[in-house]
């Protein structure tokens, strides 16, 4: 970007120098002077305004002389996060306990750098904050990246040194507060296009920004509820911009997904290292489990996770922490149960399963990722089309797929496709999970791991590398269709370990 703001520059200098040359050979002489004045006014008030605009202009040039060589570490990464009106963002989590209704309740849980209270359970000392554990809020992830990006350690207030651009509007939580609201994102998008660094670098192309919550609160035309969202998705300034969400709408959007927060932060290298050896040497008791609350009015598509309940119910290798549903938007999430108490029983089960809900995929996904747990997926649009970022291309290398059809349509047994599967395999299947555990992670935004990489720091891998491909003039969208399968994903519709027994005729 340095290149094309640079060139972009000397274009303008070049143009002021044009004007003054195209004068002087038409003006007569008395009118030379004039001229040459009006033009070097201009060229001086260009070069003013890109000062003002540019702070640390003249410093581009030493540092790409000094140390923005080859050996800078940050060379490619730098990124420029805007100062942006409180209004944007502080403000919106201002004064939380004074909010009565739903919003407050997430609002209040913002604590701790957006992690929420430290868990203080005493029953085996192991989930504390201490021990990186907090009581995190699904849709914390505005205020919780954004803390992550003050620590980035490539951040520069360069703009033309930057290779992509952080705004850092709390968009899902300013959708909680006003109830889906457009209006303050309709603001924001009148105050980022008029910004220097949106025209004259890529029209937004190289900007990102974080709404916490699911890509269908965003886009008014997704099937999930006619009527709901606040087309923030839809707007032209976001649809040039990267919009990180919890889940994409897979709509060849601008949304892109990355995992929901768990209550798992850790502060240090160690503190990742101790989890992944716990959970290793844990004995799981049940073979599967599910944590969750029924649905009512639940559509067709996501009709499955009645019946994985049903099955979980009837069968005794299954472990169920039943949850009341809460109201509101701003909690859903399971409150019938603490989160150690949860975490807990996660790590007691080989295989945890995760049918859709009121969306695709469910943060439980990432916390039973983080007890070590197999996840069991039912449809593709719960993990392999979305976190193309943070999970693995070879899903059956991490996961278990049985296909809703097998179960809703031919009764297929969870338990015995389960079982059916090699004890080697489940030893591999484990082990890849539990390597995975800090892709799917935010750690404590206070501290900085060491050498591991965290979701934050894979997300932000992946923005500068897509910023970098479109500048080579690929096309790079967000997602496919739900309804269109990857290529290859699978060679059926059939579950690899569909035991034949077990099929009942169709
Ligand atoms: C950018 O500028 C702000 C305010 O002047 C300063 O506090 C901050 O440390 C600067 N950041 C970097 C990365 O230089
Ligand atoms: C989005 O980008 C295109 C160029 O790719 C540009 O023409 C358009 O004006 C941009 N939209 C906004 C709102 O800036
Ligand atoms: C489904 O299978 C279970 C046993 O695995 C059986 O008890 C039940 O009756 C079957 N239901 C249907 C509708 O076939």
């Amino acid at each position: 970007m340095q290149l094309s703001a640079a060139s972009s520059i000397g274009q303008q200098t070049k143009t002021a120098r044009k004007a003054g040359v195209g004068a002087r050979t038409r003006r007569t002489a008395g009118a030379k002077g004039k001229a040459r004045l009006l033009a070097a006014l201009a060229v001086i008030a260009w070069t003013f305004f890109l000062y003002l605009h540019f702070p640390g202009l003249s410093d581009t040039v030493q540092v790409s002389r000094g140390n923005g060589g080859a050996d800078d570490p940050c060379r490619g990464r730098y990124i420029f996060m805007y100062n942006l009106p409180p209004h944007f963002n502080a403000d919106i989590i201002r004064d939380c306990d004074k909010t009565g209704d739903h919003w407050g309740g997430l609002c209040a849980s913002l604590g701790n750098a957006g992690l929420g209270p430290p868990l203080d359970d005493r029953t085996d000392g192991v989930f504390t904050g201490e021990g990186g554990w907090y009581g995190t809020n699904q849709f914390a992830l505005d205020v919780i990246f954004h803390n992550r990006m003050k620590q980035y350690e490539c951040l520069t207030n360069r703009s033309v040194m930057a290779a992509a651009i952080f705004v850092p509007f709390y968009a899902g939580f300013d959708f909680a507060r006003h109830h889906g609201s457009a209006a303050t994102s309709k603001e924001l998008m009148v105050w980022v296009t008029g910004q220097p660094q949106w025209a004259w670098r890529m029209w937004g192309r190289d900007h990102f920004l974080v709404a916490g919550r699911t890509g269908s609160d965003f886009r008014r035309s997704s099937n999930v509820g006619p009527g709901r969202g606040n087309d923030l998705l839809g707007m032209p300034a976001a649809r040039n911009m990267s919009v990180l969400v919890l889940e994409s709408t897979l709509q060849h959007g601008s949304d892109y997904s990355v995992p929901y927060p768990t209550y798992f932060h850790p502060r240090s290298d160690a503190g990742v290292l101790r989890w992944q050896d716990r959970v290793q040497g844990q004995r799981r008791t049940w073979l599967m489990a599910f944590v969750g609350a029924t649905r009512r009015d639940t559509p067709v598509s996501t009709q499955v996770r009645d019946h994985v309940i049903a099955q979980c119910k009837a069968s005794n290798a299954c472990a169920m922490l039943g949850c009341a549903r809460s109201p509101g938007a701003g909690s859903a999430q399971c409150h019938t149960h603490t989160p150690a108490t949860i975490m807990r029983l996660l790590q007691k089960a080989s295989f945890c399963l995760q049918p859709p809900g009121d969306s695709w995929t469910r943060r439980s996904v990432f916390d039973a990722m983080v007890a070590g747990c197999i996840p069991v997926f039912f449809h593709t649009a719960s993990a392999y089309k979305q976190y193309r970022w943070h999970l693995p291309k070879d899903h059956l290398s991490y996961s278990v797929y049985i296909p809703d059809t097998d179960v809703q349509q031919r009764n297929v047994s969870i338990e015995a496709v389960l079982r059916s599967i090699p004890p080697a395999m489940v030893v591999r299947l484990r082990e890849e999970v539990i390597k995975l555990i800090p892709t799917v992670i935010y750690a404590d935004p206070r501290s900085r791991l060491e050498t591991i990489k965290d979701a934050f720091d894979v997300a932000v891998e992946c923005i500068l590398d897509k910023v970098e491909r479109i500048k080579k003039g690929e096309f790079v969208g967000s997602g496919r269709p739900v309804s269109e399968d990857p290529p290859n994903l699978y060679m059926s519709t059939e579950s690899a370990f569909r035991p034949k027994s077990s099929v009942s005729k169709e």
